[in-house]
């Protein structure tokens, strides 16, 4: 939603400008080359991210590389390489593999190139300058409550719901190698363990720990493949009630292995993120139960901000995480938005009213 507050969140940061980094010259912003790395095309979320970000950056003035490294670490090393040589004055990376871009992140360093960790943190490295993001943990605590919602065990108003349980629920984390699955995990486990603690949510697979429930790559196929198997080999007598997922990409699969199962019209509770075409239309079936959306329009213009005051040499104002984000040798300073909880009855004021879809696209 292109909320008021963030209408004079951004107003503060354009005015607020930054003051000069200590010890840097100042160097003039005009036409500089930006290079923008994303991870892969096969999730809508990032084609729109590159979309607006580049947008966002040529309407101030600047040049843009956008590269998408379809989820392979070399192919992102090298695009990274490759705008470092062709003279990039700042560049703006979501990863692939958060770990595994030490390499060009010192070459970027030698080259007195800053960097923005976009919307995932880079990670083991002293090279990265900030970082601008959504709430995860916060995302993950969304996720939690909206399965209680849906089993009936809270309500929308964060009382306790009639329901008692208990539940069965299965668990699906996102790739291992980003840091923010972890987020999402221990935000949404943060709400459920109390009520796996007491019984009332019971996850009969036994797969419970982070490491047993990740999703390489956040793949869709490898999520229905692990649902197909805990289908089949742990619920023949019972039925699974929710699913926690983290990513819409991940809940289709999910989605799929039940209705192969025999599972439908009236289906478990299902969660997802991004709020992808494909999910809204599902959860306006009734078919997965919610999505977390987050406004990558603003993502994409706190970025740019952050940005234009990187490449006039200052401190991006207003960054509101200092704490958080420590990579493994640093905390990185970052940026945190807010994301929005959306199922079946806010969707449309949402994601129709603040024209993220038209009601056309989710016909
Ligand atoms: C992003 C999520 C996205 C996931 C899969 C994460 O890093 O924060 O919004 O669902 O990657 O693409």
């Amino acid at each position: 939603m292109r909320s008021s507050k963030f209408v004079v969140l951004v107003a503060v940061l354009v005015a607020a400008c930054g003051a000069p980094a200590a010890g840097r010259q100042s160097r003039p912003a005009d036409g500089a080359l930006v290079g923008v790395t994303m991870p892969t095309t096969s999730s809508e979320r990032w084609i729109r991210d590159g979309e607006n970000i580049k947008r966002d950056l040529e309407s101030r003035g600047h040049r843009v590389d956008l590269q998408f490294a379809q989820n392979d670490v070399p192919n992102q090393v090298r695009q990274i390489e490759d705008q470092i040589a062709r003279g990039a004055k700042l560049l703006i990376i979501a990863s692939v593999d958060g770990s595994a871009l030490t390499a060009p992140l010192q070459r970027a360093a030698d080259a007195r190139i800053p960097v923005i960790a976009y919307d995932r943190l880079l990670r083991g490295s002293q090279n990265v300058d900030y970082y601008s993001t959504f709430e995860n943990f916060r995302v993950g605590v969304y996720q939690a409550e909206s399965l209680l919602t849906g089993l009936g065990l809270r309500n929308a108003d964060a009382s306790r719901g009639a329901a008692t349980g208990p539940f069965n629920v299965e668990l699906f984390a996102g790739s291992a190698d980003d840091n923010n699955s972890v987020f999402f995990f221990n935000g949404a486990m943060s709400v459920l363990r109390p009520y796996l603690d007491d019984g009332t949510l019971v996850v009969r697979s036994g797969q419970t720990e982070f490491q047993a429930v990740t999703t390489l790559r956040w793949d869709g196929e490898t999520a229905r493949k692990r649902m197909e198997e805990i289908l089949t080999t742990t619920y023949r007598r019972s039925k699974v009630n929710g699913v926690l997922s983290p990513y819409d990409g991940i809940s289709l699969g999910v989605l799929t292995a039940l209705k192969d199962n025999g599972y439908g019209p009236g289906f478990p509770i299902v969660t997802g993120q991004d709020a992808e075409l494909g999910s809204v239309k599902s959860i306006i079936a009734g078919q997965q139960y919610s999505t977390i959306y987050k406004d990558t329009r603003e993502l994409a213009t706190v970025t740019a901000l952050m940005a234009e005051a990187v490449l006039k040499d200052r401190t991006p104002p207003q960054l509101n995480n200092l704490n958080d984000y420590h990579n493994g040798v640093k905390v990185v300073p970052a940026f945190l938005l807010n994301p929005v909880s959306v199922d079946r009855t806010n969707y449309h004021r949402v994601l129709v009213e603040s024209g993220y879809y038209t009601d056309d696209q989710l016909r």
